[in-house]
């Protein structure tokens, strides 16, 4: 059974922190992809962490969400915090096998549930089962001002291999760069 298959769930938890940093991945269910949704939606609407805008075509979000759970290659995991007495999922994160061997990711929480540690619980995991899938490398891409976003995947392993200049069109009309992290697996 793959690792965090359903009924092969993993605790990742910072035990040795507070109560609520302790939160449980999994991979998402069926039902779960319209709160996902909006949580995306809801990131986006701060405006400076993620690619997505508000607004966003929700169905196709959902629909795409749907594909990445359903596909062999690809999984959305979330962090649910249930166990620890919190409200339950908290944040996702996506990652996605190309072809050639990279795992591509991309990760939210929501706000109020940052620096707790659990997007390192959701990262530790993803490498899991990316390494597992038989990925040979992680992938993503940051905005240079996420700082948090930076030291998390710094202190997982990750380095910095570029930079798009003024690459991403938002919708104000601004460009923005973008940094690539990569990070091999064994
Ligand atoms: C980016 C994000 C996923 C990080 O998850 P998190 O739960 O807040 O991060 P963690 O608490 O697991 O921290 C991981 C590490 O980063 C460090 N870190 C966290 N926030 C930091 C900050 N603002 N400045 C410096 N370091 C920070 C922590 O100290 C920790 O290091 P440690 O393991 O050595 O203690 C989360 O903040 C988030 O969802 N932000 C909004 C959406 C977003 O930016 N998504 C990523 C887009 S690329």
């Amino acid at each position: 059974m793959h690792p965090f298959s359903p009924g092969g769930k993993t605790r990742a938890m910072r035990s040795a922190e507070t109560p609520e940093a302790a939160v449980l991945v999994r991979p998402a269910t069926e039902d779960e992809l319209d709160l996902l949704v909006e949580q995306t939606w809801s990131v986006a609407a701060e405006g400076r962490f993620i690619g997505a805008e508000v607004p966003f075509d929700r169905a196709r979000r959902r629909a795409r969400l749907g594909e990445l759970l359903g596909a062999e290659t690809s999984t959305v995991l979330v962090a649910d915090t249930c166990a620890a007495g919190g409200p339950g999922v908290v944040g996702h994160l996506t990652v996605s096998v190309a072809p050639y061997g990279v795992a591509d990711i991309g990760m939210l929480l929501q706000a109020g549930w940052r620096g707790r540690g659990i997007g390192r619980a959701l990262l530790d995991a993803a490498i899991a089962w990316a390494t597992s899938a038989g990925a040979h490398k992680m992938s993503l891409e940051v905005w240079p001002d996420n700082a948090a976003a930076i030291a998390l995947y710094e202190r997982a392993g990750f380095v910095v291999e570029g930079r798009k200049a003024k690459h991403y069109r938002r919708r104000n009309g601004e460009l923005w760069d973008s940094i690539l992290m990569g990070r091999p697996l064994p």
